[in-house]
């Protein structure tokens, strides 16, 4: 229990002083930060260990604190707002209106070659093919239907290297990779290969000379994500791709679940071999993905799923018919999201009419369209409004509260904004943000709350790592939930400050860094 603490503490460099802290004083109202004192939300990660010793648990608070309880929550009708947007997102409507007869009376077996209900049903996954080839500049003969991003993950590192296994047995991956990457490598490492974890920088982007280094004659694989589901730091892909293409003989695959449909993705610019979708990434059903593979020149592999042959041998098993048509029209829109790019190019279609999107969940920036339908909407522009919505987040919290760092490349996907709060614990701002559905950057495991990986290979302090919080914007997303988010963390973190010694002794000009905390004690 934190009821006194006695440390020596230096206002300088030279000027060592003593100083108590007796209980949870709080001698200020909520902290106005005010010009230069205030920390940006681009800070470098702070390398102060101790601080999370110091900051009050939620058993010390004086008000009650809860993690929304399962059945609690499931029982009320009010949902928490949701920003876990690379979690997953919802369903479009327009998706599901797509789904929805091979879910009822277009149910044949698109495998099925001898009848009306095999080929209505092959026809629409083949339509479904070409709406993801078309997303990412491919051949739809490119396009392999898979379970997801896992499982297209896991076909793509040991498909690869175990078909090349005779004569390579080296493969290159970074440290901040998704787990189903770094388990798929784990796993070859068991079998006998070779695996690099490239580290990555400060700002999660890694050295493209730490990667040709890294290159050997029996590298048969690289696998580098495009962007990362954590801080949404994106790598240059297309510069690794034309670093690769020097190299013959090495396979060059990307885990793009977090980039289809949100950056544009074009497979031939960016010399990729095989590229890993994911279905319920961009509005679509969940249990779907995609695999890219190259056919010229051809990339070799070897299944993970042997039985009928379908997907050119690479994937064995009969075609959720409804599935793939819902990763198609998810494709097919996020296509269209993306190209519109100015209002005055937008063009107003059938899509757009039956769009879900209402005039409120565009930023106001964004001019009315009047549809001849009557009703009216903002032009649909994903890109547009994700940074709209990224851009008044940030300044929102930016503009009132200090000392908050944002882990990552600050040029990354905008939709994925990733903050560490100094001087907060992070149990304690989950605990008390229930209102909000936010992942952080600690991992649940049995017994404990682990930082999370990527931010420390990032270089953040534990501490900071455990006060990360993720926040996932997306098409629907509105203006007033991010204001309401504001609203929230701003006071949340307010409080919880206002209870931590160590911040008392920050707003005292105190610098922490220097204390000599080997002299404390209780
Ligand atoms: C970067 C990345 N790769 C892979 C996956 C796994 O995708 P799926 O849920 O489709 O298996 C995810 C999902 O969390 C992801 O974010």
């Amino acid at each position: 229990m934190l009821s006194r603490i006695s440390r020596a503490a230096s206002r300088g460099p030279s000027s060592k002083v003593s100083h108590t802290v007796t209980g949870y004083r709080s001698r200020r109202g909520i902290v106005q930060p005010s010009g230069a004192d205030r920390a940006s939300v681009v800070d470098l990660p702070s390398t102060y260990k101790d601080e999370s010793h110091f900051t009050p648990r939620a058993d010390m608070l004086g008000f009650k604190l809860g993690m929304p309880q399962r059945e609690e929550s499931l029982k009320e009708k009010v949902r928490p707002i949701y920003l876990d947007m690379q979690a997953t997102t919802p369903v479009d409507p327009r998706v599901l209106d797509a789904m929805l007869p091979y879910l009822t009376d277009q149910y044949g077996n698109p495998h099925s070659r001898t009848h009306a209900y095999g080929w209505e049903a092959e026809q629409a996954v083949e339509d479904a093919r070409k709406h993801v080839a078309d997303l990412i500049a491919a051949d739809p003969k490119e396009i392999i239907f898979t379970s997801g991003a896992t499982e297209t993950n896991n076909m793509a590192i040991k498909g690869v290297a175990r078909f090349h296994k005779e004569k390579k047995k080296h493969v290159i991956t970074t440290q901040t990779e998704h787990k189903c990457v770094l388990d798929s490598c784990r796993k070859l490492g068991e079998e006998g290969f070779d695996i690099t974890y490239l580290p990555v920088q400060t700002n999660g982007v890694i050295s493209l000379e730490e990667l040709e280094a890294a290159i050997r004659p029996d590298t048969s694989l690289v696998s580098i994500m495009t962007v990362n589901n954590e801080t949404g730091v994106i790598q240059p892909i297309k510069e690794i791709g034309a670093l690769l293409r020097k190299h013959r003989g090495i396979y060059f695959h990307t885990d793009a679940a977090q980039a289809v449909g949100k950056i544009p993705v074009d497979v031939n610019e960016m010399n990729v071999d095989i590229m890993s979708i994911s279905g319920h990434k961009l509005y679509g059903p969940k249990g779907v993905g995609v695999a890219y593979v190259r056919r010229r020149p051809r990339v070799r592999l070897e299944p993970i799923l042997n039985g009928g042959g379908q997907e050119r041998g690479l994937r064995s098993g009969t075609l959720p018919t409804a599935l793939a048509v819902g990763i198609g029209e998810a494709a097919r829109i996020a296509k269209k999201e993306m190209a519109v790019s100015t209002v005055s190019s937008f063009v107003l279609d059938d899509d757009y009419a039956r769009s879900p999107f209402h005039a409120s969940c565009y930023p106001s920036d964004l001019p009315f369209i009047q549809l001849s339908s009557g009703n009216d909407f903002r032009a649909g522009r994903d890109r547009a409004h994700v940074d709209a919505l990224s851009k008044r987040l940030i300044e929102g919290i930016n503009a009132n509260v200090e000392h908050v760092v944002r882990n990552g490349d600050v040029a990354g996907y905008p939709g994925c904004i990733n903050l560490s709060f100094s001087y907060v614990e992070g149990e304690s701002l989950l605990m008390a943000l229930k209102d909000i559905a936010l992942s952080s950057g600690s991992a649940c495991t049995s017994a404990s709350l682990e930082p999370s990986y990527v931010l420390r290979a990032l270089g953040a302090a534990e501490d900071m790592a455990h006060s990360s919080l993720r926040f996932g914007l997306g098409r629907f997303t509105t203006e007033a939930e991010v204001d309401f988010v504001i609203q929230q963390i701003v006071r949340t973190v307010h409080r919880l400050r206002e209870m931590s010694p160590l911040w008392e002794m920050v707003q005292e000009g105190i610098d922490i860094n220097s204390i000599d905390w080997s002299q404390s004690h209780n």
